[in-house]
């Protein structure tokens, strides 16, 4: 399974790489406002500390401006994934794109229709949000069940992402699936390291070891 880190603050993309297990990076328009700096400079910057796929966001309505705004976007760097919100502009967009060569990331899917439809315009990823189902009392690990089936099914090379992952449990769950990717905060990534056991264990190690080497 590919993990994503689901961030656009660069101290936290390059101590994640350090790890040299993050394959991509997905940003949306609420991650980068979190950040200070500039927009293209930060996105030049992350796609410089991951070479895998960055997914960056267009924030226009309409399939035309789409079009114009991802071209744009996808100039910035060779590996920038321009995510579009699904839609039928989104769609229309995501159409021509493809065709072009620009990978696009298809956001905000909450049913497997949309990811279908997504599919079939052509685009790279779909962007199924778990932790934005659960919190509303859907389980949102169903809606992955399906997309994996509905894709495999016809062969389509579209790959999932699971998006708004909240815990652990959810790379899990989403990883038993078959999913493609999880994407993660950066807290949930720290997180899928630690266990309690591990700690206790290392500290009796280290304090045994102590007493071999006092002899
Ligand atoms: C994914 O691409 C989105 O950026 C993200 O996972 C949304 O997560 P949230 O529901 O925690 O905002």
């Amino acid at each position: 399974m590919k993990i994503f880190l689901d961030t656009a603050n660069l101290e936290q993309i390059k101590e994640a790489a350090s790890w040299g297990i993050v394959d991509g990076i997905t940003t949306n328009p609420s991650l980068v406002s979190k950040e200070n700096l500039q927009f293209d400079d930060l996105i030049k910057e992350i796609c410089r500390i991951v070479l895998g796929p960055v997914s960056v966001e267009s924030v226009s309505g309409k399939s035309d401006d789409i079009i114009e705004e991802a071209r744009g976007l996808a100039k910035l760097a060779d590996n920038v994934v321009v995510k579009i919100p699904i839609g039928v502009e989104g769609l229309k967009a995501t159409k021509v794109l493809s065709q072009e060569g620009i990978q696009i990331n298809t956001t905000l899917i909450f049913s497997p229709t949309q990811a279908l439809l997504a599919a079939k315009a052509g685009t790279r990823f779909v962007s199924p949000f778990i932790g934005r189902l659960d919190d509303i009392s859907h389980d949102g690990m169903d809606l992955i069940d399906q997309i994996v089936v509905i894709l495999d099914n016809y062969g389509f090379e579209t790959e999932i992402i699971v998006a708004s992952i909240r815990h652990p449990l959810h790379v899990v769950q989403a990883a038993l699936t078959g999913a493609d990717i999880a994407t993660v905060p950066f807290a949930v990534l720290e997180k899928m390291v630690k266990h309690p056991l591990t700690d206790i264990g290392l500290e009796k190690f280290l304090k045994d070891w102590e007493k071999v080497k006092q002899g």
